[in-house]
């Protein structure tokens, strides 16, 4: 059991935390929402600053211990409890040594107690936003996670207005509101993230595809296609026909063809104008993302797989393989795997192919590096590392 600490603990630890002094803080963006590509931040450092970078080839490296500055336990409320990526965020809050989970909230299961959660007894709430409010006031929970089907969280977020607690949320509805950071922290300057307390975590999908192409995007000859297969869950618990098993036994359902939110929410981080093209499928959880990439010059095989093994040198969520990685080996893992790097025989067209888990790095586990970064912790506390891909 955790034992009870006061707000204020938690708050003064979280502003020991590191300020922005890494390289990255030095880099210019590829867009107005601050991901750091590789060959910008090569050109931006100075030449002390090079001499590093040559020792380390990821311009955005993981903080490690220098974020872990608050020793204390944080109180959490979690709105949207019941749903997949909100069952997948209380296993792993259990697991972790500072996140003391005090509320949870499900209007279909109020009054029950919380399973799988055994460091206190916790029952369900149906919280409303003045609810919320009120627990925040008297300080009962510092952070608050949004697990909410998109569309529905603007109203607790409105109620909480400027508290000082961190809210990270799980729906779309703030991934293109630049007053929050956008919480992808192998991408988007880390010290950013760390200072925030208003984070939205990227799509499932989008997440894959942007850490697939991100350190190719300055030898893009065109714009690349994106052919992504989900498992149901990534449709959530409410019915439909993405997760109508009947419909999907032994089949391949098309969906959004043109236009998806992920779509939308991959150009405007990269700058770029690629097609997604999305599919869901009759597994449970696990993504594959095919990708299309015309280059702009030739290039082998071997070129890019190395400026993606360059990129994300040392990052623990980050796999580079050479083969075209399989779904089957990413479900229940934390990371993600990126492969394939098929050349074509003119040398300007090359494939890469990414697999995530929805649940995990998709939703709960990249929601958990964020609240770590914003909470003084290590990025990578309570990730279970033995478990990546
Ligand atoms: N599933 C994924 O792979 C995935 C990955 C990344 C991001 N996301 C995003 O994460 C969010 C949650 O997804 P999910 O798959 O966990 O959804 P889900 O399984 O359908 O769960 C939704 C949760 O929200 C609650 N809820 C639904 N409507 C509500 C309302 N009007 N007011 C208050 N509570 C409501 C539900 O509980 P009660 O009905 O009991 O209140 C449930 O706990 C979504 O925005 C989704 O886009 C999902």
């Amino acid at each position: 059991m955790l034992s009870a600490t006061s707000g204020a603990v938690r708050i003064g630890a979280r502003r020991l935390a590191p300020r922005a002094t890494s390289i990255v803080a030095a880099a210019p963006s590829s867009s107005s929402r601050g991901v750091v590509p590789a060959g910008q931040a090569r050109r931006a450092l100075s030449s002390t600053a090079r001499l590093a970078y040559a020792l380390n080839t990821n311009p955005n490296p993981p903080l490690g211990k220098k974020n872990a500055s608050n020793e204390a336990p944080t109180r959490i409320g979690l709105i949207g409890a019941r749903g997949y990526t909100g069952q997948a965020l209380i296993d792993l809050l259990n697991n972790h040594p500072n996140m003391d989970l005090r509320h949870v909230s499900s209007r279909e299961l109020s009054g029950q107690d919380l399973k799988g959660y055994t460091k206190r007894k916790v029952v369900y709430e149906n919280l409303s936003p003045e609810d919320v409010v009120r627990l925040d006031k008297n300080g009962q929970v510092d952070c608050w996670i949004m697990a909410l089907p998109n569309g529905v969280c603007k109203p607790y977020i409105e109620a909480l207005g400027q508290t000082p607690s961190v809210i990270v949320d799980i729906s779309a509805d703030y991934r293109f509101d630049n007053a929050w950071a956008y919480g992808l922290p192998e991408l988007l300057a880390r010290p950013k993230i760390a200072q925030s307390t208003r984070i939205s975590t990227p799509g499932c999908y989008s997440t894959a595809a942007l850490l697939a192409l991100n350190p190719i995007l300055e030898h893009l000859g065109d714009s690349p296609s994106i052919f992504g297969v989900s498992g149901y869950s990534g449709a959530g618990t409410k019915p439909s026909p993405k997760n109508d098993l009947a419909l999907l036994h032994d089949n391949l359902l098309p969906y959004s063809l043109i236009g998806h939110m992920h779509e939308r929410e991959i150009n405007h981080q990269l700058g770029i104008s690629a097609a997604f093209i999305p599919h869901c499928a009759s597994w449970f959880r696990g993504i594959h993302l095919t990708i299309n990439v015309p280059l702009n010059k030739t290039m082998t095989s071997r070129d890019i797989r190395q400026i993606f093994q360059d990129r994300y040198a040392g990052e623990k969520l980050v796999k580079v393989v050479g083969e075209a990685p399989l779904v089957r080996a990413i479900q229940n893992k934390h990371g993600v795997e990126i492969g394939g790097f098929a050349v074509d025989s003119t040398g300007q067209r090359v494939v890469v192919c990414a697999t995530i888990d929805n649940l995990n790095k998709g939703a709960a586990t990249q929601c958990l590096q964020n609240m770590n970064l914003a909470l003084g912790y290590d990025e990578y506390q309570g990730v279970p590392l033995e478990k990546l891909s």
